[in-house]
């Protein structure tokens, strides 16, 4: 196992989420907030898998450190997939979560089909480039008609849990952090660590 390893993100939520998760394990962990220096690196992949290796491998060459980076995005069945990998910048260069969210319900308007599914890829990182892990994890779900419940960020407010039975706009963190893509894919990557151990 990893003896350090820097949780490269910018997203102050979701470091604290893989830092609660990862606090129990024999690493010493470390943040982005100890380089206020690097600035993000351009999400040029055109997969999640492709946009987590290339942060990781980013932040690990600058950090000189092992770097676990992540990429989510969601999909939806009746859009073949989309928004995917253009999630974060669905309604454009400056979208905002409430634009990303009007410009999905106006796509998904008339579609019957709502099944959706948020997807989360981890790459893990040596300093010198070489891809340790990668994992993934789901989220399955159905794309509400409108807005339900204020928690969360980003789509939760859209995004009926068909695991939860509720929206993750409804939903508390803990109750998220029990079926979201993001800690399913991080628990798979402490089995693997802790299998070859
Ligand atoms: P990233 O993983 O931070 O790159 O997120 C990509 C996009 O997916 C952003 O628009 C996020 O708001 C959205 N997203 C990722 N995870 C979640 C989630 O757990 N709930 C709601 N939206 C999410």
């Amino acid at each position: 196992m990893l003896r350090q390893l820097c949780i490269a993100t910018k997203n102050e939520g979701k470091a604290a989420e893989f830092m609660e998760m990862l606090k129990n394990l024999p690493i010493e962990l470390h943040s982005l907030a100890e380089f206020p220096g690097i600035v993000e690196p351009e999400e040029t992949g055109k997969t999640l898998s492709a946009n987590a290796r290339l942060k990781a491998q980013y932040y690990a060459k600058l950090t000189n450190m092992p770097c676990l980076a992540d990429d989510s995005g969601l999909e939806c069945a009746a859009l073949n997939g989309a928004p995917g990998v253009l999630t974060a910048r669905y309604s454009g260069e400056n979208a905002t979560d409430k634009s990303n969210i009007e410009k999905l319900l106006s796509d998904m308007k008339f579609c019957i089909r709502r099944n959706c599914c948020f997807r989360c890829v981890i790459a893990v990182s040596l300093p010198e480039g070489k891809i340790l892990n990668e994992v993934e994890g789901i989220c399955d779900g159905l794309l509400l008609h409108e807005e339900v419940g204020t928690a969360g960020f980003g789509y939760d407010p859209i995004f009926w849990s068909k695991e939860l039975h509720m929206s993750f706009g409804e939903a508390t963190q803990e109750q998220k952090n029990a079926v979201s893509h993001r800690a399913r894919a991080l628990k798979r990557l402490i089995q693997i660590w802790k299998k070859h151990r």
